[in-house]
């Protein structure tokens, strides 16, 4: 794997980009104050724009590393903020397997956002990083996420039986998908 870290990303409708301070009224509006955005994923809806902020100080601090791969989402028409994605952890990097984690804004949801920044992330870890494997995890509870890695090429590889755990303590399971640089070269 060849770390380039966050480098500036464009789609057609979005920049992904580096975050900014600035930007933590706007996460913290836009989707890291909903429970809804947060059902599945791995945090808390914040609390305070506040706790944003110290989030985000963290996140840019973590830029100094060429091995932190986190874009927040930019709308291009309208500099709007609708989300993030990112390389989940670093440890499987030296092996060129990345781990991707992404959530958007409830009201950006179905209009392709998801599917289009993924793949720009793919692109990029493929063509320039020289990654070996992308994968990518949801529970099964959360249908359209399954529905956005299959749309980039990721291919169902198996299911974690039982580990999503919600506050009641009920039991459902986690489905893995990846594609391999073979596969997206073969595309
Ligand atoms: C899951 C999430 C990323 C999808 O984002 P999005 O921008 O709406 O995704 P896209 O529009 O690119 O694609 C969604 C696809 O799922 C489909 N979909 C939506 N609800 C679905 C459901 N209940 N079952 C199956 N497919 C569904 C859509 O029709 C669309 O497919 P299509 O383009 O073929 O019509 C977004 O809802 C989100 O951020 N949720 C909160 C955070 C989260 O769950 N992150 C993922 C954790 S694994």
């Amino acid at each position: 794997m060849k770390d380039l870290g966050t480098k500036n990303l464009e789609t057609k409708r979005l920049l992904l980009r580096k975050f900014k301070i600035e930007d933590a009224p706007l996460v913290y509006e836009n989707w890291c104050n909903d429970p809804d955005v947060a059902k599945y994923v791995t945090w808390q809806p914040h609390k305070s724009v506040e706790e944003t902020k110290e989030l985000l100080e963290e996140w840019i601090k973590s830029y100094e590393s060429n091995r932190t791969y986190k874009w927040v989402a930019e709308l291009k028409d309208t500099s709007e903020i609708i989300g993030s994605i990112d390389v989940v952890s670093k440890k499987t990097l030296d092996h060129g397997a990345c781990e991707i984690g992404y959530c958007y804004g409830k009201k950006y949801w179905g209009k392709g956002y998801a599917s289009e920044c993924l793949d720009a992330v793919i692109k990029y870890l493929f063509d320039e990083c020289d990654a070996y494997v992308i994968s990518a995890k949801h529970c099964s509870l959360n249908p359209a996420s399954g529905k956005v890695m299959q749309k980039c090429g990721l291919k169902y590889e198996g299911t974690l039986r039982g580990r999503y755990v919600d506050p009641d303590g009920k039991r459902n399971d986690i489905l893995s998908y990846s594609i391999t640089k073979e596969e997206y070269k073969s595309r």
